[in-house]
């Protein structure tokens, strides 16, 4: 039914391979919609063996899913590529505690197209988790919680990850690259209408909790069903692999378990709305 393009699934709730595709800026129409319409289903769909796509050729395909977005709200692009952001584990590890991309500003990206460029031999997986499915899994009870509750996400942590790691990106981030906005901590998808927990990474406080501890009990109890790994599916990357994911849908983490061997991939987002809450 899926025509040339066939999606297996690989975990109970969430991720798909796909196959029968070789990702292009001129696919079909019909192809196109069939891609998306699978990553609305699956969450995350995993491409093979895309040896033929570079930087430019990534974002020519992302282009077909919506509007490129600038590479990253602080950190500088890919030389000569303003959309593409090059993930390079020598850098520090500013991706490796679950978050959903980019959650600080107040339209956070709807998708991600990421392509393995250079991988370890092994280690560097990437783990994604289904927040449709950690919504639908919770008590009716602390669906009614969360429902209600609205969080502050910021990018600060962000920076002190990267410094830490001894990474300092290579534009310094200054007063005016603080990020910080409030979304629903549970939104409602605007193509599925399904609800889905939005937490991660960039999640600081809790709107209208002023005491931190009680903030971040909090995070953690939704965080920790988000997590479950009956709601997660574990890729081992190859070179020339590309994964797209609904960024509205999921949160993600690499694996950092690779040491100091190369590991590079270049991410592309999709320019995505603000999120809706449950009241609309
Ligand atoms: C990301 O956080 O968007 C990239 C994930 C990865 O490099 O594993």
């Amino acid at each position: 039914e899926d025509g040339p393009v066939r999606f297996t699934p690989v975990a109970g709730r969430i991720g798909a391979v796909a196959a029968g595709v070789r990702l292009d800026g001129d696919l079909a129409d019909d192809v196109v919609a069939l891609i998306w319409d699978a990553v609305l289903r699956h969450k995350v769909l995993f491409f093979r063996g895309q040896h033929h796509l570079d930087a430019a050729g990534q974002v020519r395909f992302a282009r077909r899913l919506g509007e490129p977005m600038a590479a990253h709200p602080v950190l500088p692009p890919l030389d000569g590529h303003e959309h593409v952001l090059d993930l390079d584990g020598a850098r520090g590890g500013r991706a490796d505690e679950w978050h959903t991309d980019v959650t600080f500003i107040e339209r956070p990206p709807k998708a991600a197209v990421l392509r393995a460029v250079e991988v370890p031999p092994h280690g560097g997986d990437t783990v994604w988790a289904n927040t449709a499915a950690a919504y639908e899994g919770l008590p009716a009870e602390l669906r009614e919680i969360a429902d209600r509750l609205w969080a502050v996400h910021s990018n600060r942590y962000d920076y002190v990850r990267v410094n830490a790691a001894g990474a300092v990106p290579r534009r310094p981030p200054s007063a005016t690259a603080a990020f910080e906005t409030e979304h629903p901590v549970v939104r409602v998808h605007p193509e599925t209408g399904k609800r889905a927990i939005l937490l991660g990474g960039f999640a600081r406080s809790v709107v209208g909790l002023s005491d931190r501890a009680d903030a971040r009990a909090l995070i953690r109890l939704f965080q920790e069903h988000v997590t479950r790994l009956e709601n997660t599916v574990r890729w081992r990357w190859a070179p020339g692999d590309v994964a797209i994911w609904d960024n509205r849908a999921t949160q993600h983490r690499t694996v950092r378990d690779f040491g100091d061997r190369p590991r590079r991939l270049h991410r592309v987002l999709i320019a995505g709305d603000a999120p809706v809450s449950v009241d609309g």
